[in-house]
């Protein structure tokens, strides 16, 4: 007995001093790196700077909206986004006086004459074409721009970003695609697009800053 309680001592007093050891390599070791996390640590304060203050700021996007399909419609669709906002502001000459269908394309390509080339409604959530005031439309569907007397058309509107957005890495992110107005007006019940007619003003969606 006092033979196996002297091993069991000794066994215990070198597991010990062996713990002892690692606990001294373990030591050495994170005392040998210790400028490692020093430099993560800063590395990904460095981005962190300039997203800050663009959060802040506006987003900005503007379409210059020229003819199609042989009219004289000419103007400009400007859009500010800030925090959850996006402020639409329109101004369109040369409509035929009375409502014109007004709507975000898929595409950002105006080249076609009769702007067939910016294809269909934006639509990122596979829902129907609808009134831009109900629940279900989509995200392009801006609705109907009335023409005065002279033909020209003002809108003014603020949307949520989780209608359109402008933010880069948004499903919905409108920079990039097309702005159209049509000859006729948006009945926004007619799959898919509203029966709006002939495309008479196309623009493509563009970043843009103020200087
Ligand atoms: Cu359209
Ligand atoms: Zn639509």
């Amino acid at each position: 007995m006092r033979k196996h309680i002297a091993l069991a001592s000794l066994f215990f007093a070198l597991s010990f001093s062996a713990c002892k050891d690692d606990e001294a390599k373990e030591t050495t070791k994170t005392s040998e790196t210790p400028t490692a996390p020093k430099a993560k640590d800063t590395a990904p304060a460095k981005p962190a700077i300039p997203t800050a203050p663009k959060a802040s700021e506006a987003i900005m996007a503007q379409a210059k909206v020229i003819a199609a399909s042989g009219s004289k419609v000419s103007g400009t669709v400007h859009f500010s986004m800030k925090g959850e906002t996006v402020g639409v502001h329109a101004t369109i000459s040369g409509l035929a006086p009375g409502e014109h269908g007004f709507h975000v394309h898929e595409k950002g390509d105006c080249s076609s004459p009769d702007a067939k080339s910016a294809g269909g409604h934006f639509n990122p959530h596979s829902v129907d074409h609808g009134d831009p005031k109900g629940e279900t439309h989509h995200a392009g569907d801006l609705g109907n721009i009335a023409a005065n007397a002279e033909g020209t058309a003002e809108l003014t509107v603020d949307l949520p970003s989780s209608f359109l957005s402008l933010a880069p890495d948004a499903a919905n992110n409108i920079v990039g695609r097309a702005v159209v107005v049509h000859g006729g007006v948006d009945d926004l019940k007619s799959q898919p697009s509203g029966a709006s007619g002939p495309r008479v003003g196309c623009g493509v969606i563009e970043m843009y800053k103020a200087e």
